[in-house]
């Protein structure tokens, strides 16, 4: 804790990237630093250890993690934790996997707590199992947009999927078990999301099942699985894994006179278009000619 020049705040709610130390930023670094006491929820074995050598007082959280606990139960249990240290002595710290603010239920409950009881929270993004996705794919989600659900709230608000959009899945193994444990064995639940998908995509088309390193010594698992053979796939796979749908196809332009408004024109000399300059033998990286 730097006494000089304290954090304003109670309670830090920091990400740690999904890669234990390895993406751990310089902010969350150095706000961990400041906490009198830090909680971390993160299966990232080496993670706890390193906070250790940031902050006094280190509570690993996977405990709370009990098998066949329900999940709502684990997130009450966490938020209380850190917000009834907090109350004791402040600033404390929430140190969870990935980014807080993506799928992160706790987040949410700490921050409900601590504007009932007077406390006042920061938030430290960090990075998401989604940018790990992106760079392990070589996906960027701009071309062709991006939708993003959790496999569980997908199937049972029959959530619309829009096949010329890029989707990413998340807690597909986990589909319709609220109850905390390492893999899913109930095939029945991972055939009811292969099914509804199945409703959007054909069954050849290949989704991928990434699970991203969670240290840097170790390789990420990335698996391309036709969606008829899904289920199948998510059975095998650890529960943090995340499931990617590309494409089906890409959307046309609707509007022709709009898109002519935007148009990179090419290349003008002297007010005149001197068409796309190519090297010979050079490969075509830029716009190609209308
Ligand atoms: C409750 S969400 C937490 C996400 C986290 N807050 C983040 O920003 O990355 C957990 C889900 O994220 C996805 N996930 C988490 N870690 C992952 C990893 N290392 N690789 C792929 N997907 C992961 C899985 O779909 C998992 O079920």
């Amino acid at each position: 804790m730097n006494a000089r020049n304290p954090i304003p705040c109670d309670i830090a709610i920091v990400g740690l990237g999904v890669a234990g130390p390895f993406q751990l930023t310089r902010e969350a670094t150095e706000i961990i630093s400041r906490c009198k006491r830090t909680f971390v929820a993160d299966p990232s074995e080496s993670i706890a250890e390193y906070l250790r050598t940031l902050c006094p007082e280190v509570t690993n959280l996977m405990p709370v993690y009990k098998p066949g606990a329900h999940v709502k139960i684990i997130y009450r249990q966490i938020a209380s934790l850190v917000v009834a240290a907090a109350k004791e002595t402040s600033p404390v710290c929430f140190a969870t996997y990935g980014h807080p603010k993506i799928y992160c239920y706790p987040t949410l409950l700490i921050q409900r707590a601590a504007r009932v009881l007077n406390l006042k929270t920061h938030l430290i993004p960090g990075i998401s199992l989604l940018d790990t996705l992106f760079a392990e794919l070589d996906v960027d989600p701009g071309f062709d947009g991006l939708q993003v659900y959790d496999a569980t709230d997908l199937v049972i608000r029959r959530r619309p999927i829009q096949t010329d959009v890029s989707c990413v899945i998340l807690q597909a193994a986990s589909v319709m078990d609220p109850y905390q444990r390492a893999r899913m064995d109930n095939l029945s639940n991972l055939a009811l999301l292969q099914n509804y998908l199945l409703e959007f995509y054909p069954a050849n088309h290949k989704a991928a099942v990434v699970l991203s390193k969670s240290h840097a010594l170790v390789e990420s698992i990335k698996q391309k699985i036709p969606i008829g053979r899904l289920s199948v796939a998510l059975r095998r796979v650890s529960r943090l894994a995340a499931v990617y749908i590309p494409p089906v196809r890409h959307r046309e332009i609707a509007d022709r006179d709009l898109m002519e408004k935007v148009k990179w024109p090419g290349p003008v000399f002297d007010d005149r278009w001197i068409g796309i300059a190519r090297r010979p033998g050079r490969p075509i990286i830029g716009p190609t000619p209308a």
